[in-house]
């Protein structure tokens, strides 16, 4: 698949996006090695923090469903003017299971940027750290 194909399939999920508070759809696409892509939008609640981001969304699909340690692509994409970027704790939500992971990030006329994880957040906090010790 294409970059432009996973940002395309990203952007076929806006419709179901839930957002009557922000009116601001985010739509997600997480690839795996093997080819299998998890969707996601964001999904909104009447208590404002239990929402869940569209990155999010997808790569608890992924993980639910046995994939964690073969994350190779994300798009993330909305209907906006700028970069619709990856909030901080979507950032350390996937830089648990793929701090290389590669991702596309778009904007409302569907241009979009590449890059990788480690980029959106240096010096993250993850696994390994905990394994260290003194
Ligand atoms: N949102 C996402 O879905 N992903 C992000 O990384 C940034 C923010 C959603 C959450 C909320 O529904 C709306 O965008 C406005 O913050």
């Amino acid at each position: 698949m294409t970059d432009r194909e996973l940002v395309e399939r990203a952007f076929g999920m806006l419709q179901y996006s839930y957002v009557p508070y922000s009116g601001f759809p985010v739509g997600a696409a997480l690839e795996c090695e093997d080819g299998t892509v998890f969707t996601g939008c964001n999904v909104e609640n009447a208590a404002y923090g239990s929402t869940i981001c569209a990155e999010r969304t997808a790569l608890v699909k992924a993980v639910s469903e046995g994939h964690r340690d073969d994350l190779v692509r994300l798009a993330v994409v909305g209907n906006s003017r700028d970069y619709c970027w990856p909030c901080g704790a979507c950032r350390q939500m996937l830089y648990e299971f793929a701090p290389g992971l590669v991702l596309l990030v778009a904007r409302g006329d569907h241009a979009f940027v590449r890059l990788t994880l480690d980029q959106l957040l240096p010096h993250g906090f993850g696994p390994k750290d905990l394994e260290q010790e003194g």
